[in-house]
């Protein structure tokens, strides 16, 4: 068992071949959720899945499980997977190593004829990203029953065009629905997006857990005015309220020691040089392994906000679009990462997720865990993200490791 082996070089061919679906002229992936791209990845990943004699099943939120089957049918499946969709200005790793990871961890087992106890699946999640619908991670929330169906497949992109309906113009509204697909565990391969690991010098991250995260949704409204004519303490201006906004989402963040606070988008309405904006819509983004942290920053916000609908004779609606608690990973998945990585000669640091995974939620419906590998200067979310060939490996080779560490413990458990 420890002989099996991963190939670098295929998992890296394979990550730079399916980089070139909605590949960028930097040299990153735009490849939004939904979008016919995202229908050509998955049509490439369902081909080489069923090259491999797996079967390819669809939920109706787009998640696509390949099944390689084990000695036992009826065991739930031990999955591992990630995402494929980018953000607009995405990598060519965030996500695509963990499910190209996934699958040549299944070739790998394909081509050494390895007979596993439980089915293994690899899991493509749809809207891992939440850069076109709002928030992050829909599907396996409605995989996990945070969300319901019908209002993630109400949620919206920018032009209002539906999830659902997207979903259906690709094709990939399958007739399983989501959440019926029971999973024995869960593995997710991911670069760490931050700068640990490679600050350490360390091979391998062991995550035990994802750290609290919300969003909301800001709509200001002011006055549409002449910005020739209009004299400055007649305005009522929306964005210099969301500029002041933005500042104050700063300051919260600053005062706690890990916490962090984002706006990441503003549309400026009518959006013309000469008009003093009437309306800015925009949306915070704010994480801490504390949930307590997050409460106090919201208080901040609100404070700033209500300082401004006064001081500047604005409304300000803010609105909690999606509030995820800290999540920790199962001690025993997370023993077979750490203990798969030892036994491949790896180094490792336990760490805690900064950023948010499909697997924190699938972690509430079946045993879960993830595996982190270094990404250079802890850039991610940009065009430049880049992890070696070796580092992708190393990854791959320990979810491969660990998924049989577990299918080992598992077939132990049943047949006891
Ligand atoms: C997912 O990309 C996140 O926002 O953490
Ligand atoms: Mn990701
Ligand atoms: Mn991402």
């Amino acid at each position: 068992m420890k002989n099996l082996k991963i190939d670098a070089e295929r998992l890296w061919d394979e990550l730079m071949e399916t980089a070139q679906i909605g590949g960028t002229p930097k040299g990153g992936i735009c490849r939004l959720t939904l979008t016919d791209l995202d229908r050509q990845v998955r049509d490439w990943f369902k081909a080489r899945c069923e090259a491999l004699g797996c079967a390819v099943t669809v939920d109706d939120m787009g998640n696509m499980f390949a099944r390689r089957p084990g000695t036992r049918a009826d065991v739930p499946p031990i999955a591992m997977g990630s995402h494929l969709d980018t953000q607009p200005t995405g990598g060519k790793f965030d996500g695509a190593l963990g499910v190209l990871a996934a699958l040549e961890a299944l070739r790998a087992l394909h081509m050494a004829g390895y007979q596993t106890f439980a089915p293994i699946e690899v899991v493509n999640w749809t809207n891992e990203e939440g850069a076109r619908f709002a928030p992050a991670m829909i599907a396996s929330g409605v995989f996990a029953g945070v969300f319901t169906r019908d209002w993630a497949a109400a949620r919206q992109d920018r032009s209002g065009e539906t999830f659902g309906a997207a979903l259906e113009a690709i094709g990939y509204r399958g007739p399983q629905r989501c959440g019926e697909h029971k999973l024995s565990a869960f593995f997710e391969v991911h670069i760490e997006q931050g700068p640990y690991l490679e600050a350490e010098g360390k091979d391998i991250g062991v995550v035990t857990g994802v750290q609290a995260m919300r969003w909301y949704e800001i709509t200001v409204t002011g006055q549409d005015t002449h910005a020739g004519t209009t004299p400055m303490p007649r305005r009522h201006d929306a964005l210099l309220a969301a500029a002041r906004l933005v500042e104050a989402v700063n300051a919260a963040a600053r005062k706690h020691p890990v916490a962090v606070g984002t706006v990441g988008l503003l549309e400026v309405k009518p959006g013309a040089p000469n008009v003093v904006p009437g309306e800015v819509f925009s949306m915070i983004d704010m994480r801490d392994p504390d949930p307590a942290v997050l409460d106090r920053m919201e208080n901040d916000i609100e404070a700033a906000a209500a300082a401004l609908r006064t001081g500047l004779g604005v409304e300000i609606a803010i609105k909690n679009i999606w509030t995820q608690p800290p999540q920790p990973f199962d001690p025993d998945c997370v023993a077979a990462v750490r203990g798969a990585a030892q036994v491949s000669g790896f180094t490792t640091r336990d760490m805690i997720s900064g950023a948010g995974h499909d697997a924190a939620y699938v972690a509430r419906v079946a045993p879960s865990a993830m595996i982190f590998v270094p990404c250079k200067d802890g850039i991610s979310h940009n065009e430049i993200e880049y992890s070696s060939k070796e580092q992708c490996a190393a990854g791959a080779q320990v979810l491969l490791q660990a998924v049989l560490d577990y299918d080992r413990r598992l077939a132990e458990r049943y047949e006891r």
